[in-house]
């Protein structure tokens, strides 16, 4: 068990296994999003300039299946805001996922480095602005007028994440970096377990299986994260 300080920063970092038990798909499962569709499609600028209307209706359907009840907050959620809640340090989120699961589930210190498919931005005026309903090339922006300037805030492939200064700082300051729910293969975000144990920080990763980059955690918990991350949390918190 990685020991910490109480008073100490801990950085978690998510990816879609911990929304799948919400009823969300995962991208590389082998029921994943990319085995159904091409990821240069729908995920890069490139595939964006060549068919936009492929994106939207990619986004738009991944926005209405988010909106639906059936889609909730799981134990893992509720387990990470509990320890937002009640660990006497800081706890940052830093999440891959762009469900609003999370904020859901009651976490505050919050960030999307992928951004969100709740959100929306022009790529006329910069606006960004909370969408959850469709849009299409004819999208006009309620803010500037253009029309067809409207896109998913979401990161894509090619693209630079989101608040990389904070999280690095986040990073290199914590005492305790743990992963969950992601296969570790997509950058940057593969890369804060070095750059957290770099700088001293113990590392987990909690994961139903090993990920690419397991090796390089001090801890590998496996297992579905709706069973490993309440458990952790008690962990934690019993520790603290
Ligand atoms: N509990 C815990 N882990 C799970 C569960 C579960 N119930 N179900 C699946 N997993 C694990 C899988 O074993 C896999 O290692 O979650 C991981 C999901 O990996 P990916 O599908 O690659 O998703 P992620 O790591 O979030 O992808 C990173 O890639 O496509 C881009 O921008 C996209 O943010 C995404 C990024």
């Amino acid at each position: 068990m990685a020991s910490t300080r109480p008073d100490h920063r801990i950085v978690i970092l998510t990816g879609a296994g911990i929304s799948k038990e919400s009823g969300l798909d995962t991208f590389r499962d082998a029921d994943g999003i990319w085995a159904k569709v091409r990821l240069e499609d729908v995920a890069t600028p490139e595939g964006y300039q060549r068919n936009p209307r492929l994106v939207h209706d990619f986004y738009n359907a991944r926005r209405a299946n988010l909106a639906n009840p059936s889609v909730q907050p799981n134990a893992a959620h509720q387990a990470l805001a509990r320890l937002e809640r009640d660990w006497p340090g800081e706890v940052l989120l830093v999440t891959q996922n762009i469900d609003d699961l999370h904020e859901r589930g009651g976490s505050r210190n919050l960030i999307h480095m992928h951004g969100e498919l709740f959100r929306v931005t022009c790529t006329a005026c910069g606006v960004i602005r909370e969408e959850r309903g469709e849009i299409d090339p004819d999208t006009v922006c309620p803010s500037c007028q253009t029309v067809g300037t409207t896109r998913p805030h979401v990161v894509w492939f090619g693209e630079m994440p989101l608040e990389m200064e904070r999280i690095y700082e986040a990073l290199e300051t914590c005492r305790l970096f743990v992963s969950i729910g992601t296969s570790g293969t997509v950058y940057p975000a593969a890369g804060f377990v070095q750059a957290a144990a770099l700088a001293g920080a113990s590392t987990v990763e909690l994961n139903m299986e090993r990920s690419v980059g397991a090796d390089l955690f001090d801890e590998h918990i496996q297992g579905p994260a709706t069973e490993t991350v309440p458990a952790f949390v008690d962990r934690l918190l019993a520790a603290s």
